[in-house]
């Protein structure tokens, strides 16, 4: 079955063709459109431009995808649709223009929730993965922990209670010079400063819980270099990204071992923007290897928001026969 994926729910207007068949998976074509330049001047997303560029966009990149695939309409089994969570003016833009599509043509629709398809991701790459399996979900939205117990059911074990780890590479990454998003940037700069350099608090929480806090981290480290820019000196961006990018990759390390125990799982998946994080790849591909797991991250290009990891979603959303018609609304907030 050939499926084709639409994703808007934040900054990135993307679709894809995706070609899903008992254990074959191949990626036909994966457009993204991303608006970050733009959002850029302003420090962050900005709801009311982000809604406005997918409307100028999704159906341009829709068409290219069609053509990079070298199909037409008629050739798709199955349109698939982010609709929740996300920016709610961004995903009615993908969320309508998938309705008309599907509508028009006849085409079943099925809603994608956007947290699975980041997990969804890992299938078009390791096609002999199958749950159930541990999902760590690490993006600027999400910081959480699914036991994945089919190919559409996902049971939540832990998550951040405030920021997730996106938001907190991208505060640090702004108050230290970096233009928008900052993760990937930090990533680089970390490699260049002392890990050891500042001593700040761990995000994991302390006790019987596989939950995150992700403010208290980034309260330090903001004290910590406003206090020393009031002594008149600038510190070491090398070092406080360095430092701060090893208590997040050790906090990381830490609750996912014990979600390892907990959940018994013998498959980690990593997912989500942040999972193109090298520190935590490396640190969870140590873990997983001393612990005997199996550790699936796909390349940096699926981790991003992109259009096939909706596709690959919506694919098994369709095997169970979850349709959707054109009484599907969007939502800003997960399940
Ligand atoms: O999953 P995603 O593309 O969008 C959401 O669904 O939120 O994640 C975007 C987040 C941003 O916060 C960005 O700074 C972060 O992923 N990110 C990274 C890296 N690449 C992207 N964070 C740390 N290291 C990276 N290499
Ligand atoms: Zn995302």
């Amino acid at each position: 079955m050939i499926v084709l994926g639409i994703e808007s729910s934040c900054d990135e207007t993307s679709a894809a063709v995706v070609r899903m068949e008992n254990g074959k998976r191949e990626i036909l074509s994966n457009i993204v459109a991303s608006q970050i330049e733009t959002h850029r001047l302003y420090g962050g997303v900005v709801p009311e431009i982000a809604s406005r560029a997918h409307i100028e966009a999704i159906s341009r990149i829709t068409y290219e995808a069609l053509d990079v695939a070298k199909v037409t309409l008629s050739d798709i089994g199955c349109i698939a649709v982010t609709s929740h969570p996300g920016l709610i003016g961004a995903l009615l833009v993908g969320v309508n223009f998938a309705k008309s599509l599907a509508y028009s043509r006849n085409i079943p629709l099925v809603a994608v929730n956007h947290v699975k398809a980041h997990v969804a991701a890992a299938y078009l790459e390791y096609e002999t993965l199958e749950p159930p399996f541990l999902a760590l979900v690490v993006s600027g939205g999400h910081t959480s922990f699914y036991n994945v117990t089919s190919y559409t059911d996902f049971c939540e074990i832990g998550s951040t209670r405030d920021d997730a780890a996106g938001e907190a590479f991208d505060k640090i990454g702004r108050v230290i010079g970096m233009p928008y998003p900052g993760g990937a940037a930090m990533d680089k700069l970390a490699y260049e400063g002392d890990p050891n350099a500042i001593k700040l608090p761990s995000p994991a929480l302390v006790g019987d819980t596989l939950d995150f806090s992700f403010s208290g981290l980034k309260t330090a480290t903001l004290n910590y270099i406003n206090s020393e820019r009031q002594k008149g000196v600038e510190p070491s961006h090398a070092d406080i990204t360095a430092s701060y990018t090893r208590t997040i990759v050790d906090a990381i390390k830490t609750k996912t071992d014990a979600a390892l125990k907990l959940s018994g799982a013998k498959r980690l998946v990593l997912a989500g923007g942040v999972a193109a994080n090298s520190h935590i790849r490396r640190g969870l591909s140590e873990l997983c290897q001393s612990r005997g797991v199996e550790f699936c991250r796909p390349s940096l290009s699926l981790c991003s928001d992109n259009a096939a990891m909706v596709a690959a979603a919506g694919y098994f959303e369709y095997l169970n026969k979850n349709f959707a018609d054109t009484s599907l609304n969007a939502s800003a907030l997960d399940d």
